[in-house]
């Protein structure tokens, strides 16, 4: 008899245990894989990064990330793993879609490619545009705000452009008419050497906006961050109703504890 309750009860404490087991490492390990990595990417390059500030639930936000993205990313990038179709997923319908957003007479249920060839990519960036899916995942949001809002003249460089946070990068400033042209100026740092190491070298320099553009450096800022917040919503098109999900399981599997409690003192009530 006991080893028959033994038996019932098993999966019920699994059931219990599992959440418990699930939180814990929802609550310690995940942040720490997360936050881990453009940290250390940040202080292997040198740079400080902006933190983004996105809003993954603001659809207004991601629809005008997505009309950026397809204007001035698309010529170049693909992003492969995504339809067009997916888009309706935050508000638009198909001729929104059709009309505003596809340029190359792609059909609404294609994947977000790219008609340049590789290999004419190659012969005219030196590098291909890699494929911006999982972009968000690789180099994380932060990282993404602050490239696409780096970027800087150097005459130097065989596109004119140059970026801090990823230097020497083979990539124009796409939306260099919304946001000008900046420079990099160096000014001398009072009483002789600037100090090596840590910011040392970062206090010295400066950005100066020598063309302003279309845009206020407020609303540039403003559409980077909806640029990123929709590049973080393709990276996982699913996140924020698999987090809702997430939080009803939870909420489910504490409200059916008592219950389960109940049954086991119904179930061992006999047992002496
Ligand atoms: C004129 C073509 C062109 C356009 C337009 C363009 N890119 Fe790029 N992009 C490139 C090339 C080329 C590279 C590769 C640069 C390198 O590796 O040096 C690149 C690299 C990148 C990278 C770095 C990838 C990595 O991790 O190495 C990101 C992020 C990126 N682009 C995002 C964007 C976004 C967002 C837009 C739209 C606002 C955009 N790009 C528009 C050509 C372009």
């Amino acid at each position: 008899m006991k080893k028959l309750i033994a038996n019932l009860l098993l999966p019920a404490a699994a059931v219990i245990a599992s959440p418990a087991a699930l939180f814990v490492s929802a609550v310690f390990v995940s942040p720490a894989i997360l936050f881990v990595s453009p940290a250390a990417m940040a202080s292997e390059a040198g740079v400080r990064l902006d933190a983004a500030p996105i809003d993954p639930t603001d659809v207004v936000s991601l629809q005008s990330g997505a009309r950026t993205f397809a204007n001035y990313c698309l010529n170049c990038h693909s992003a492969s793993l995504m339809r067009w179709n997916r888009l309706m997923e935050l508000g638009l319908n198909e001729s929104q879609i059709k009309d505003n957003l596809i340029f190359d007479g792609s059909k609404v249920g294609d994947l977000m490619n790219v008609s340049m060839t590789r290999k004419d990519a190659r012969k005219w960036f030196g590098v291909p545009p890699p494929d911006l899916s999982v972009i968000a995942r690789a180099r994380g949001a932060d990282w993404l705000y602050s490239y696409l809002r780096g970027f800087y003249r150097d005459p130097a460089r065989p596109t004119g452009w140059n970026n801090t946070v990823f230097e020497n990068v083979g990539m124009p400033n796409p939306m260099w008419q919304l946001q000008g042209e900046r420079v990099r100026v160096e000014h001398a740092v009072k009483g002789g050497e600037a100090k090596e190491g840590h910011g040392g070298a970062a206090g010295s320099v400066k950005y100066e906006m020598v063309r302003p553009g279309s845009l206020t450096p407020v609303q540039y800022d403003e559409t980077v961050r909806d640029l990123v917040n929709f590049l973080v919503y393709m990276g996982e098109p699913a996140a924020t109703s698999r987090k809702q999900i997430g939080i009803l399981v939870l909420l489910f599997l504490l409200a059916v504890l008592p219950l389960v409690y109940l049954l086991k003192r119904e179930f061992w009530k006999d047992v002496h």
